[in-house]
């Protein structure tokens, strides 16, 4: 049985109820400000496997390790150097996830195996005081099943999870839409391995230098430094196609070529009245990068329900947070992809 906890209009006792749970090995969905998380206590291996099977994720793909105080840290990495530690002065709490060399005490199935762990101090009230409550630092993937858009809304999750965790805690929408940025530093370097929110003129402000992997736009094979790179994600069910120009006319026309009889856009709000299909869902205004981020996952998951032939979707220039909306969506339409 999965209890919902609805704390949408303030932190109420229950969060305690909850977080002890936790603790003791439960297993939690709670909001941060990027996406939902299943949260596990991430020193308990046989919780943390308890995660896997809920979402049907792949053993090789590590997991977040979530901490509310930097105090957190000390048991967690063995060694923190001054790009490391510059760089989560200037983002944590927030968006940014650091890959840092772990010690024994974390499982090998929270890393996958590797000698490193994410480590992330989510800005969001709930999730701080759930994790401060707890007492433990916390395992966490995006709340979603396995390949599909991570959660964003509390009718997606218990839509997948009702059932299969203990605890539901409810927090409303979350405000970024798009999961964390994830950084390692490679030879002095901070190397984007998964763009977020946090961009790379953001970090560049802070350290001078930044570099993205090669993954970000191409399908990952092989041995990859961010594993979840490798694997089908973002995906609605119906056959999906992307489709960008920076010039608005040229892009309504290439869209316009490929609509056929059943097909749904999701692009921006100053084409909904040109394009004609089925359906069209906008994801705000092209010079919104927040909007389109905070609904895009929302709008992959409303578009099943829709049951299109076609779903075609607007690109965005791949600057600053577009750079992350792109990843997301070249991966949900399986990297057909076309650029006019
Ligand atoms: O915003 C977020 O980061 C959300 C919220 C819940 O915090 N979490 C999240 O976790 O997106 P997940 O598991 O869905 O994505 C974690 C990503 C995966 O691509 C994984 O391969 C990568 O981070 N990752 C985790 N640990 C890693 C490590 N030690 N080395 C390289 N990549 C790592
Ligand atoms: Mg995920």
């Amino acid at each position: 049985m999965t209890k919902i906890i609805d704390l949408k209009d303030g932190i109420t006792e229950e969060l305690k109820e909850a977080a002890t749970a936790l603790r003791n090995g439960s297993l939690v969905i709670f909001p941060t400000e990027t996406v939902y998380g299943v949260g596990a206590n991430a020193l308990n291996s046989e919780a943390v496997s308890e995660i896997f099977i809920s979402k049907g994720r792949a053993n090789d793909n590590p997991l977040i390790v979530h901490i509310s105080d930097f105090k957190d840290l000390n048991d967690l990495v063995t060694d923190i150097n001054e790009v490391e530690r510059r760089l989560m002065d200037a983002f944590m709490p927030g968006p940014f996830t650091i890959i840092l060399p772990k010690k024994d005490i974390i499982p090998n199935n929270v890393s996958a195996n590797l000698k490193t762990v994410g480590i992330r101090m989510p800005d969001n009230k709930i999730a701080h005081e759930l994790i401060k409550l707890a007492g433990c630092p916390v395992a966490a993937p995006s709340a979603n099943k396995s390949g599909k858009p991570s959660g964003t809304r509390i009718e997606d999750i218990i839509s997948e999870f009702d059932g299969s965790v203990s605890y539901i805690i409810d927090g409303g929408e979350t405000k970024v839409g798009l999961e964390s940025t994830v950084v390692k530093v490679i030879d002095g370097v901070p190397t984007i391995l998964r763009p977020g929110k946090i961009t790379p003129e953001d970090i560049i402000n802070i350290i001078g230098t930044c570099k993205i992997d090669d993954f970000i736009f191409k399908k990952a094979v092989g041995v990859v430094e961010s594993p979840g790179m490798k694997y089908k994600h973002y995906a609605p069910n119906g056959k999906c196609l992307l489709v960008y120009s920076k010039d608005l006319d040229k892009l309504k026309n290439e869209i316009d070529k490929h609509i056929v009889k059943n097909t749904v856009v999701i692009g921006c709000e100053e084409l909904k009245n040109d394009i004609k299909c089925e359906k069209y869902l906008s994801f705000g205004s092209i010079e919104d990068l927040d909007s389109i981020s905070h609904n895009i996952f929302k709008l992959l998951r409303e578009v099943d329900r829709l049951n299109p032939k076609l779903i075609i979707i607007m690109g965005v220039a791949k600057t600053g947070l577009g750079i992350a909306i792109m990843n997301r969506l070249i991966r949900s339409c399986s990297y057909n992809y076309i650029e006019v």
